[in-house]
């Protein structure tokens, strides 16, 4: 029986980085090519809202844009400013919450890939939050908002579990979901993550909640936000020659914004 922490991945941010970070390329290659297609501006500098570690900041630091990001999470934050600060960049992340901020300057486009958006559990902070989004774009400017859909004419996919390893570092995660209250638009999900060291074996469980969306209700919220329009949806295949239709089925989506 491996020794068991109650806690949040969100505060262990060399874990998170590894249990979310081995999509980075498929999801850095879509970034750019997205913003090549859709943008109505050159796209020079970058926001991401509830940036985490900054896994995706950093590699678009080092492709030549200006980055800056937000979390709620202070380690999640250092974790990401220090490794800017490696990187030979400037500690461009800073402690908000992602429904009550604002920039000194608009950007150019703006991007936040997986689900961190569902974390808002209500429709006050999730409105509150695309407007934010909106405020602090340039006309033109573009808004990537990748999350999973609740289909309603297919069972929703209930469990996930995958292996990630950097160094002697490993970590097996899985996760379910225990209860989805679509009335009260609620998700609860259990997290386990199994760490491995070479010297230590743990395990961190965690509790996270996300707000559900069918695909009429996300547009239904997205619609409520006049200065962003949709201009296409991909899946989390994030092959921008390939944009998806979303229907009743579809379980993923990012919804590329554009700022009018
Ligand atoms: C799934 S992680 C995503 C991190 C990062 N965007 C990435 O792609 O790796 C979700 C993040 O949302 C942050 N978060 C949750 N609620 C937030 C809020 N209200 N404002 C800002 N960040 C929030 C968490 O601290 C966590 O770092």
């Amino acid at each position: 029986m491996l020794e068991t922490i109650q806690g949040h991945l969100y505060d262990f941010p060399r874990y998170y980085d590894l249990v979310f970070g081995s999509d980075w390329k498929a999801e850095l290659d879509f970034l750019l090519a997205a913003f090549a297609k859709h943008a109505g501006r050159p796209v020079k500098s970058l926001f991401e809202p509830a940036c985490g570690t900054g896994r995706l900041m950093f590699r678009l630091a080092k492709a030549g844009y200006r980055v800056a990001g937000l979390d709620l999470n202070e380690r999640a934050v250092k974790y990401c400013n220090d490794r800017l600060l490696r990187h030979g960049f400037r500690p461009t992340a800073f402690v908000a919450d992602m429904s009550d901020f604002t920039l000194p300057r608009p950007v150019d486009a703006a991007f936040n890939m997986i689900n961190s958006f569902r974390h808002l559990l209500d429709q006050k902070s999730s409105q509150a939050h695309l407007r934010c989004v909106a405020d602090c774009l340039k006309p033109g400017g573009l808004y990537l908002l990748g999350l999973h859909l609740t289909p309603t004419t297919t069972q929703p996919l209930d469990e996930e579990s995958w292996s990630a390893q950097r160094g002697n570092l490993c970590v097996n995660t899985r996760l379910w979901s225990t209860e989805r209250n679509l009335k009260q638009r609620v998700e609860h999900c259990r997290m386990t993550f199994d760490v491995f060291t070479p010297t230590r074996g743990f395990r961190i469980e965690d509790t996270v909640r996300f707000r559900t969306y069918t695909r009429r209700q996300a547009l239904e919220l997205i619609r409520r936000v006049e200065s962003l329009e949709i201009v296409a949806t991909y899946d989390f295949a994030y092959d921008v020659d390939a944009p998806i239709q979303v229907d009743d089925a579809t379980e993923d989506v990012v919804f590329v914004l554009r700022k009018t």
